[in-house]
């Protein structure tokens, strides 16, 4: 695998909502929001893109007067997991976010998602608040944070 990390561009939208359907198996973005995302001002997407094949994607969403940047999105190709690119891919992330000036990344994790909790955790993500009932089959999450100014 040759994968590039590049920012996403509007032609992606395709191919971005491909991999949404087959990364998540639920709360899976629509093409709207997708959509929304690649085109809106205070977002930021990054791709792996594998040849043209996107293995996978994160969204970081900024806001106005604060320095605490979102990670919104985030996933990986089942075909392309294990093999160090979420950790990649979120180290990029969180080096664009630094350039936004954000002092610290948030994000929203599933309390069943062992694998992404246990990536977040070994990156130096802390855990927050408890999010009761947060996802759509009712399953709880739990918030976490990481503060980028001691990392950048
Ligand atoms: C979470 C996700 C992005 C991780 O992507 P990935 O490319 O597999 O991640 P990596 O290969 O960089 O592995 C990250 C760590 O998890 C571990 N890991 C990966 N797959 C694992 C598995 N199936 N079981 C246990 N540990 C696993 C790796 O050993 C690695 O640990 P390390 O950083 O100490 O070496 C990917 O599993 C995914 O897309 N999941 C579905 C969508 C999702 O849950 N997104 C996050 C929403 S908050």
């Amino acid at each position: 695998m040759a994968v590039t990390l590049r920012q996403a561009r509007p032609q992606d939208l395709a191919a971005l909502y491909r991999l949404e359907q087959v990364a998540f198996s639920g709360d899976r973005f629509s093409r709207r929001q997708l959509w929304h995302l690649l085109n809106r001002a205070h977002a930021e997407t990054l791709v792996a893109d594998d040849e043209g094949r996107l293995m996978g994607y994160g969204t970081l969403l900024f806001r106005r007067g604060s320095r605490r940047a979102r990670l919104y999105s985030f996933c990986v190709h089942p075909e392309a997991r294990g093999s160090g690119l979420g950790r990649q891919l979120l180290e990029a992330l969180e080096r664009v976010a630094v350039n936004h000036d954000a002092e610290a990344l948030g994000l929203e994790v599933r309390a069943d998602n062992r694998v992404a909790l246990g990536l977040y955790r070994r990156m130096g993500f802390r855990l927050e608040r408890w999010l009761e009932d947060y996802y759509e089959d009712g399953c709880a999450g739990w918030q976490m944070s990481k503060p980028l100014a001691l990392t950048a």
